[in-house]
């Protein structure tokens, strides 16, 4: 772990000197509960007349948050407190949102009544099916993702005034309902079958299966293996701290928008191959290696810095040890295909692939580990899903992660709206040519 809260009796400030004018500005030294400290440089500019350059963010604090906290040099994942691996194992998705949005996990009786909630709110307003129309048959399902939840900003207008703390948690709610059931009528739309209404008999991950893959013409029994399986993987997507697309939606909520349209920014975000489209480029790319013995033609192009190709599921801007998801992912991959009999070459070469990075000097220097994504696009096609459903399925586990994050935001005192500044390095001023002297 990272230093807890430095001895308090020690001077927390940093003093910086600017060379060129010899003046000096102390700034104060932040510390969480755990974790790095951080400078606070809000003064910065107006002492200084200097802003902080840090175009990737890969050393600013954009807020202070208590839902998730990461230490990448270990490979540590908490959520509230709770390790990743001990929530995976002993709790179920709804306890895992109900832990992120209220800060404990439930009680039972609270559990039942979360869970309710949730349930009543899984049927889509009637007339939202005619959105689905209005797409290409062979349309992403993430671009239908991207309009039907923005098209909820369009329905709901009982439930954004978010100055009201009702109407938040209303919002909350219907946004982690209905994200299973726009996701699988996004599946359903692509392959031309029926909506499958949601059932108030089945829990959460089984109501999403049942209205994936049941059809009207017979009965469909959802597999308990299948249903944990895919539980698991909701929880192991759900919170993952300031990521592009947490920060996504803290920027457009930051504004005041509507929080349905903030969650569509977040699912447009997500959906880059260098986000939560990797699982979806993972098995693309372990399809386009095709056998074990071309693995290390590739391995040496990814690290060939002519060769934009990169190894998808590997290297994070935070994990510099393993992502503590993709072990869970990897385990869970065993018995998913274990218990499905299925014996998939592309676990194999992703195994063969993982053994050969993770001894290359390259991905140890540069501390490239699989993550996240590297084992889930196996799991999934096991499951039965197309690899276009991958970053919809990461979309639906993340929304409580993104509503978690707004509510925190929206509801922090301190609050405003998000707006960094720049290092310009345009023109500087100059006379107008008109268009006869150009
Ligand atoms: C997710 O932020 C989150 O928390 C995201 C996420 C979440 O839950 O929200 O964890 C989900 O997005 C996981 C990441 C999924 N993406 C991929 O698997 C795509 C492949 N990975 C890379 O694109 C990359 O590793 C990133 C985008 C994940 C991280 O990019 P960074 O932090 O900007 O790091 P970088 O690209 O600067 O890489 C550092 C070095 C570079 O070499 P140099 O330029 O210093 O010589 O490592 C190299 C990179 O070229 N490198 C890789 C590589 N990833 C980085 N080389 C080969 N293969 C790779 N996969």
């Amino acid at each position: 772990m990272n230093d807890v809260k430095p001895d308090s009796s020690t001077k927390q400030t940093v003093t910086l000197t600017d060379n060129s004018t010899g003046k000096s500005i102390e700034l104060p030294i932040l510390g969480g509960t755990v974790g790095p400290r951080a400078i606070d440089v809000r003064r910065l500019y107006a002492e200084t007349g200097c802003f902080t350059y840090d175009p990737g963010f890969t050393s600013t604090a954009s807020c202070d948050s208590a839902i998730t906290y990461i230490d990448g040099e270990v490979g540590i994942l908490m959520h509230r407190g709770y390790m990743i691996e001990d929530l995976a194992e002993h709790s179920d998705f709804m306890d895992v949102c109900y832990l992120l949005l209220h800060g404990e996990l439930p009680k039972k009786d609270e559990k039942a009544a979360f869970e309710r909630s949730i349930t009543y709110h899984t049927m889509l307003h009637e007339q939202m099916n005619y959105f689905y129309r209005g797409f290409r048959r062979d349309s992403h399902p993430m671009a239908i993702m991207v309009g039907v939840v923005g098209a909820m900003s369009a329905f709901y207008h009982d439930s954004t005034d978010i100055s009201d703390p009702h109407q938040r948690m209303v919002a909350s709610h219907r946004l982690i309902a209905k994200m299973p059931t726009i996701a699988a009528m996004a599946y359903k739309f692509s392959v031309g079958q029926p909506f499958v209404y949601p059932r108030n008999d089945l829990s959460y991950a089984e109501n999403f299966l049942y209205m994936t893959f049941s059809v009207p013409c017979e009965e469909y029994k959802v597999s308990p293996v299948l249903a944990r399986a895919m539980d698991r993987i909701f929880i192991l997507h759900a919170d993952h701290e300031q990521n592009a697309s947490t920060s996504t939606v803290r920027i457009s909520g930051s504004s005041n928008a509507n929080p349905f349209a903030c969650i569509a920014a977040g699912c447009a975000s997500l959906w880059g191959p260098a986000h939560g489209g990797a699982n979806e480029a993972v098995l693309q790319m372990l399809q386009e290696i095709g056998t074990k013995d071309r693995i290390p033609e590739f391995v040496e192009r990814a690290k060939d810095r002519d060769d934009p190709f990169r190894l998808m599921g590997f290297g994070h801007r935070v994990y510099k040890n393993y992502d503590p998801r993709a072990k869970v992912m990897q385990k869970s991959c065993h018995e998913v295909l274990g218990e499905l009999g299925i014996n998939d070459p592309l676990l194999e070469m992703a195994m063969e692939l993982e053994r050969l990075a993770l001894q290359d000097e390259y991905f140890i220097e540069k501390k490239l580990f699989p993550n996240v994504d590297f084992y889930s696009g196996i799991i999934l096609k096991a499951m039965g899903f197309p690899t276009s459903m991958f970053t919809v399925l990461f979309a639906l586990a993340r929304t409580v992660g993104w509503v978690a994050q707004w509510r925190e935001m929206i509801e922090d005192p301190s609050q405003r709206i998000s707006r960094p500044r720049q290092l310009y390095n345009g023109q500087t001023k100059r006379d107008y040519v008109p268009l006869d002297q150009r």
